[in-house]
């Protein structure tokens, strides 16, 4: 049965990452898939994260299964991170995934199940897997303009007028910080023009946060999702725990879904729970179970959050050590945009061209589109970065 099936087209990011570890060069420089490192170029555990795991492993007493909604102490700390009290608990409901991948597969299922004929509005561009996601399930989608190539900051005038045309039944996906991957930001006023937009047309916004506290901070980061819960009947959001917490491959998500009233609330908790058991069963305890112990024991959530806030503060001078190190060697603040992104990404906005030779003859590996990971940088890394993109005539 296998000769029907076509070659699948290479995931860019995951292909990026294998090419990169085929590269024999010592001094090859990985600002590919969106992994936070330290100065050291390692990706460690979060020492809450440590911590909350030796507690497991010396509590832990079975390892009998949850549920396919998953762990409900889990839920709804998660709630709180993200809603914190923007919105009434009787009409939130939320199911444990695994990974944020897993909870925008489940939601964007939940969508066709309600409501077959939905179309989901994404941002040009976006992560690619959205695509594939709403691909596999079934979805139709269009784009909504976001990049302003010129500026790379937010097309907010072009983005709002094709909102304009989403009516009820359409959906439309927004990342809640840390935009993937231009790293061109809404502000709260555009929050508050989307939440009036959403209401004045009657779509329902799907929030895909997946880099809470590496924008602006924990609370900051939460605004979009909260102004819009404030105001709208219903949303949708798909959270990732794999950055925040740097429990990449454990697979910890959640999905959550504020609805009209407290009965429909049930309703769609009750349809994730099924889509959740068709799906995978049940999801992963294990880092779940981390995050939840992180969550609410006071003590190891300050240490979390003060090691999160030190990995935001990290980007920032990154970010900011970049466009001075372009402005030096350039005399042009042409490069500006760089600093005031936010989040592992930034678009740079060089040809595919440059982004090859960066490639081929510097060892420099960014994303096709040229997006970069920013944590992928360390102050050596500026430099070879910034002589790389002045060789290319970036
Ligand atoms: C990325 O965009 O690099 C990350 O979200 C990792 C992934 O799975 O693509």
């Amino acid at each position: 049965m296998f000769e029907t099936l076509q070659t699948p087209p290479p995931d860019k990011i995951l292909a990026l990452s294998a090419a990169f570890r085929a590269d024999p060069r010592a001094d090859k420089l990985d600002l590919g898939v969106g992994v936070y490192k330290d100065e050291a170029g390692a990706t460690v555990i979060l020492r809450a994260v440590k911590e909350a795991e030796r507690r497991l492993l010396a509590a832990q007493s079975t390892k009998t299964y949850v549920a396919p909604t998953g762990d409900e102490a889990f839920n709804a700390a998660m709630l709180g991170l993200v809603f914190g009290d923007a919105a009434p608990k009787d009409r939130l409901r939320a199911a444990q995934a695994p990974g944020g991948g897993g909870a925008l597969r489940l939601l964007c299922e939940l969508i066709h199940r309600a409501e077959r004929g939905a179309t989901v509005w994404l941002s040009d561009p976006t992560w690619p897997n959205h695509q594939g996601i709403l691909r596999q399930v079934g979805l139709q989608f269009r784009t909504y303009p976001y990049f302003d190539p010129a500026t790379r900051d937010v097309d907010y005038d072009a983005m709002r007028s094709a909102l304009s045309e989403a009516g009820p039944g359409d959906v439309v996906l927004l990342h809640g910080c840390c935009h993937n991957p231009t790293g061109a930001n809404l502000t709260p006023e555009h929050w508050r023009d989307i939440a009036a937009l959403a209401v004045d047309r009657g779509f329902t916004p799907f929030v895909d946060i997946a880099y809470q506290g590496f924008g602006d901070g924990l609370e900051e980061d939460a605004q979009g999702v909260r102004i819009l819960a404030a105001s709208v009947p219903e949303m949708l959001v798909a959270a990732s725990c794999s950055k925040n917490f740097a429990v990449y491959r454990e697979r910890v998500g959640c999905a959550m879904a504020l609805a009209a009233s407290p009965e429909a609330a049930d309703l769609a908790k009750a349809n994730m729970g099924l889509l959740a058991r068709v799906n995978w069963s049940m999801p992963p305890d294990h880092g779940a179970a981390a995050v939840a112990m992180i969550l609410n024991d006071p003590e190891l959530r300050t240490d979390w959050a003060a090691e999160l806030e030190s990995m935001r503060l990290r980007m920032l001078t990154l970010r900011t050590g970049l466009a001075d190190a372009l402005r030096a060697r350039t005399n042009s603040d042409g490069y500006d945009f760089l600093a005031r992104h936010r989040g592992m990404f930034s678009l740079l906005g060089a040809t595919p061209e440059q982004v090859e030779t960066l490639r081929e003859a510097h060892g420099v590996y960014m994303i096709g589109d040229s997006r970069i990971n920013i944590a992928g940088l360390n102050a050596a890394g500026i430099d070879r970065l910034t002589q790389a993109l002045i060789a290319v005539g970036f």
